[in-house]
């Protein structure tokens, strides 16, 4: 027998690299938790401390943060999120914590506090500090948008991923450095173009974004573009046009169109094309996205 693969500080690591793996990817507790039981009835005359707490705003929040795993400190990284390809994890990360009362509240919430954001930091601060999506708890940390905020075009994807989540900007592994190209490739960078997210937490092991999860996301990111009011819209992958552009379309069908995006304040100019994950698994694909983001410098031009 190896003695190395004796050795407990290794089997710990190699159990975590296993479990991040398998999408687990956040400590949620130290006891196991039967969710299958009835929760206990609060003490009398005290609130349930840990449950959901509807503020004088009606802004839903969690009242417990769990902690996520330092995944830096483990031996393998994520994977590449992107739109194929990922698996479903098992439904982890809750521990003790609580889902907002009901989707349709924590839905409420968002939009009460996306309105109210006046200006991109204080929605990024409401954001921050926004308990009603429990994607929040699992993430390491926000990653609102990278670029330039008053740039003329706004990019959109899905949702972070490992390495995202970890450096807290969009699009900064594999697939963002390809976006990176692709901009480079029609004269843009991260100080002529500005890049989000659907949601801007990210979801446990790459999973996909629950359509919950998405539509409480969605009147922040809705703001979002809203305030920094570019005048073209860039739906990266199926997911954003979907959520974004409201069609149930596929995006080869949708991809290259373009779409009216009312913005809340005004209308501009939507397109939807390929998302730079999807071209590095099928990169003959990247004929179609070249042709669409000549279309968008030809826009750009006017
Ligand atoms: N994929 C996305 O949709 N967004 C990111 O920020 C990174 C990968």
């Amino acid at each position: 027998m190896n003695p190395e693969s004796q050795n407990p500080e290794r089997q710990a690591r190699e159990l975590l690299a296993f479990y991040l793996d398998a999408g687990a990817d956040a400590l949620v507790g130290e006891e196991p938790v039967d969710r299958m039981a009835d929760p206990p009835p609060p003490e009398r005359g005290r609130p349930d401390s840990a449950a959901v707490q509807l503020g004088g705003s009606g802004q839903a929040a969690l009242t417990r943060h769990a902690p996520s795993l330092d995944r830096r400190s483990l031996p393998s990284g994520g994977a590449e999120r992107g739109p194929v390809g990922r698996s479903e994890p098992p439904p982890v990360a809750e521990g003790r914590l609580r889902a907002p009362a009901s989707p349709e509240t924590a839905v409420m919430a968002a939009r009460e506090a996306a309105r109210n954001a006046k200006t991109l930091d204080e929605l990024r601060a409401l954001l921050a500090d926004f308990e009603g999506c429990a994607l929040r708890a699992t993430a390491t940390q926000l990653v609102f948008a990278d670029g330039n905020p008053h740039s003329r075009v706004m990019f959109v994807g899905e949702a972070p991923g490992y390495d995202e989540d970890i450096t807290g900007r969009p699009f900064v592994g594999r697939s963002g450095k390809l976006l990176d190209l692709m901009l480079a490739a029609i004269g843009l960078d991260r100080t002529t173009a500005y890049i989000a997210n659907v949601v801007p937490w990210r979801p446990p092991g790459n999973r996909t974004p629950t359509p919950q999860e998405t539509a409480i996301c969605l009147p922040f990111i809705r703001r979002q573009i809203e305030l920094a009011n570019p005048d073209i819209l860039v739906c990266l992958g199926g997911p954003a046009m979907q959520t974004l552009l409201g069609t149930k379309e596929g995006i080869t069908r949708s991809r290259g169109r373009w779409f009216p995006y009312n913005t809340g304040s005004r209308e501009i100019r939507a397109l939807a094309t390929f998302h730079p994950a999807f071209l590095l698994r099928s990169p003959l694909q990247k004929r179609f996205v070249w042709r669409d983001f000549l279309a968008l410098k030809k826009a750009l031009a006017n």
